[in-house]
């Protein structure tokens, strides 16, 4: 018989989209639940007691008033900037080429890019983060270095070469044929292998020519079947440049629309300034958003409309934007996008920020039916939450009414100290 481990505590459960739905419908807490475990993937969840009794031979471990989660999802980084996140005092176009550049540059050596990959998921699994869609530099060894560093780890993961021809320094600048070819022996060496899976990945309009848009648009027609990440509508001043580089575009989601870079399986990040023929588009396709609160407000760049969009069933995932974002905490990253929905006037309930965190971000990324909730047949991704893991939260714990005024405190002042520990495909890894 295989193995079995029973996991007992506070357990997480979805049953719909709280973006679209009540949270009180579609989201609740069992205070004494189980979560069993077999073979890397759940195979039930339910009252810890009963589950107990059914299967007396698992391995149990008991986490008692900690919260069972499924493992967090950021939907959106660039592990290449983990090094220089938290710089200084630059706005998006002066950050890229002050800090962005040069740091993705010494990625060219692959030991750096190898020593980077493996830091920066290590610093994201002590966080509670088991999966990631990551950016990756121009250089193919640097999509080598993470997918080998996730499967080290036996992660699921999205990535993908970021794609640059203009508009960068020499030694960034790849080209339409170089783009195209280099992405394409990437998505036949890592797609679809253990649990990695490929995102064709032009950075941004300003820094790829319509040549390469065109040449990674006719990739993905080739191959559907890979996600499309990129940059949409984050600054202003961003925007007036592609306006500028793209003249005969009606809007900057038209450059990738333009160019083939637009459906369902798409990825766009921030998304913050949008017109209604952008947003009427992306609702008609399908195409995903990432909600990047820390960097949006780190960078300066604006008050994303999670409330807005996540209303009119735009699927919007969460992410830390390492290191545009000041965190590697998802934590972290749902108090700012808590706070950003205060200064909206939309603030979101605690429900809906882990719902954003886990399965909304897997939703973003086709992984839904994977990863990010807390159900039978799906991989067993976890994340244990101690609920009063520093004095100052423990204190404002003890005052809380009820479990979802308990979890707010640990998701607005909570850190890697809450995550108690973390599970990767049934695997304990420590918290
Ligand atoms: N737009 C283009 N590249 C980047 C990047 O690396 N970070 C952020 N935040 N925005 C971008
Ligand atoms: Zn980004």
């Amino acid at each position: 018989m295989k193995k079995q481990t029973l996991l007992l505590g506070r357990v997480l459960r979805f049953s719909g989209d709280p973006m679209r739905q009540p949270w009180q419908d579609v989201v609740r807490i069992d205070s004494a639940g189980g979560v069993l475990l077999c073979d890397g993937r759940i195979s039930a969840v339910g009252d810890g007691a009963a589950l107990s009794a059914a299967h007396p031979q698992a391995e149990v471990t008991d986490y008692d008033a900690a919260l069972i989660c499924p493992g967090f999802i950021d939907a959106h980084v660039h592990y290449p900037q983990t090094a220089i996140i938290a710089s200084w005092g630059k706005r998006l176009i002066d950050w890229l080429n002050t800090y962005t550049f040069p740091e993705e540059m010494r990625l060219a050596d692959p030991a750096y890019a190898e020593e980077i990959a493996g830091r920066y998921l290590d610093l994201t699994l002590d966080h509670g983060t088991t999966s990631v869609a990551s950016y990756c530099t121009i250089h193919p060894h640097s999509v080598d270095a993470i997918f080998s560093a996730a499967a080290a780890r036996g992660q699921r993961i999205v990535a993908g070469k970021t794609c640059m021809d203009r508009n960068a320094p020499e030694g960034l600048r790849d080209s339409a044929q170089s783009a195209y070819d280099d992405s394409k022996a990437l998505i036949d060496r890592w797609h679809g292998t253990g649990r990695a899976s490929y995102a064709i990945t032009p950075r941004f309009s300003p820094t790829s020519s319509a040549e390469q848009l065109a040449a990674l648009g006719a990739l993905w027609a080739e191959r559907p079947d890979c996600l499309m990440q990129t940059h949409l509508s984050e600054q202003s001043d961003e925007i007036a440049w592609v306006r500028e580089l793209y003249p005969q575009a009606r809007d900057y989601l038209d450059t990738y629309e333009a160019h083939g870079l637009l459906g369902a399986r798409a990825l766009y990040g921030h998304a913050i300034h949008l017109e209604e023929r952008e947003i009427d588009r992306i609702t008609e396709t399908g195409a995903a958003l990432v909600h990047c609160p820390t960097s949006n407000t780190f960078i300066g760049s604006g008050l994303f409309d999670m409330a807005g969009l996540g209303a009119r069933g735009v699927p919007v995932g969460l992410a830390t934007d390492t290191g545009g974002g000041s965190s590697f905490s998802m934590l972290r990253t749902m108090a700012a996008a808590y706070e950003i929905g205060q200064l909206r006037g939309t603030p979101l309930h605690a429900a809906e920020l882990m719902w954003l965190a886990t399965a909304g971000s897997a939703r973003s990324l086709h992984l839904q039916d994977r990863i990010g909730t807390l159900a039978a047949g799906m991989e067993a991704d976890l994340c244990i939450l101690d609920l009063a893991s520093t004095p100052a939260i423990a204190q404002r714990a003890a005052r809380a009414e009820d479990i979802w005024e308990t979890l707010f405190a640990t998701i607005m002042m909570g850190d890697d100290r809450a995550v108690a520990d973390v599970w990767i495909a049934g695997e304990r890894r420590g918290g």
